[in-house]
């Protein structure tokens, strides 16, 4: 679904993503874990082709991803909400509906509005809504198009506990549609029953990728180590 080969993303001096490969298959939800500045959003930013390569090559189902055939075939959540302030909740799901040529999206959004608890909320201006509302909005834009590829940074940030939940129950129900789920997030209690895989990325590389059990018995020795332990010392952070 996604290739990433020898891709390299620098800022000036800074190399934020060095020279990493990695491919995704249908039907899989893949977490992608680091520290701050491990170079988890410009990875993510440069799949969904918001920001310019300096190397290497990325094709979404065998299409370069800034082209139009890839576009069609992802949605990407940015890790802050992007949202127009003097647009209401539910006309931001019909610019994206019309946007990407939804079929039957008002039964969609109220769906998703349904799942989201922002039911009454639809008639409210964005910035009138607050910082959970706001990230189920991003969310619930990113959901409405169904694509094959979902690339999700830090979804579950400023929801709620039902709104996480909901999330975690989509993230089975694309996966089980054989959709690809790739998702940063630093809530490591929440992937540990959701994720097939991990990619762990250290300054720009990624340093550990594998089934969470792969990556404890690599790691652990034979210990069963808690996620965050294997997440702290394989990060060197320990
Ligand atoms: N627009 C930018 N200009 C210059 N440097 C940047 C820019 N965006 C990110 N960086 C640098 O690139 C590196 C990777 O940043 P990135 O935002 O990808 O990290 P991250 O893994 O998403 O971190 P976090 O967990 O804090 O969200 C950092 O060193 C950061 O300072
Ligand atoms: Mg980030």
């Amino acid at each position: 679904m996604l290739k990433v080969i020898h891709v390299t993303k620098k800022f000036k001096n800074t190399t934020a993503v060095d020279d990493i490969s990695f491919t995704l298959d249908p039907g899989t939800i893949v977490g992608l874990l680091g520290p701050n500045g491990a170079g988890k959003s410009t990875t993510l930013k440069t799949i969904a082709g918001l920001l310019r390569k300096d190397s290497g090559e990325i094709t979404i189902a065998g299409h370069i991803n800034t082209s139009t055939e890839a576009k069609k075939r992802f949605s990407y959540v940015p890790e802050t909400p992007e949202l127009y302030e003097m647009l209401t909740v539910r006309e931001h799901l019909q610019f994206i509906a019309y946007a990407y040529n939804v079929p039957d999206w008002a039964e969609k959004v109220t769906k998703l509005f349904a799942r989201y608890d922002l039911l009454d909320k639809q008639d409210k201006l964005a910035k009138e809504l607050s910082k959970g509302m706001k990230q189920k909005v991003s969310l619930c834009a990113g959901l409405l198009p169904e694509p094959d590829l979902y690339l999700f940074d830090e979804p579950m940030i400023g929801l709620d506990p039902k709104a996480i939940r909901e999330t975690k129950l989509l993230f089975r129900e694309l996966s089980g549609q054989g959709k690809t789920v790739f998702v940063s997030t630093h809530l490591l209690d929440s992937i540990e029953n959701l994720c097939h895989r991990v990619l762990v990325m250290k300054s720009g590389k990624i340093i550990a990728d594998g089934d969470i059990d792969t990556l404890r018995s690599q790691l652990g020795d034979g210990v069963n180590y808690s996620l965050e332990e294997l997440f702290l010392g394989v990060t060197g952070d320990e």
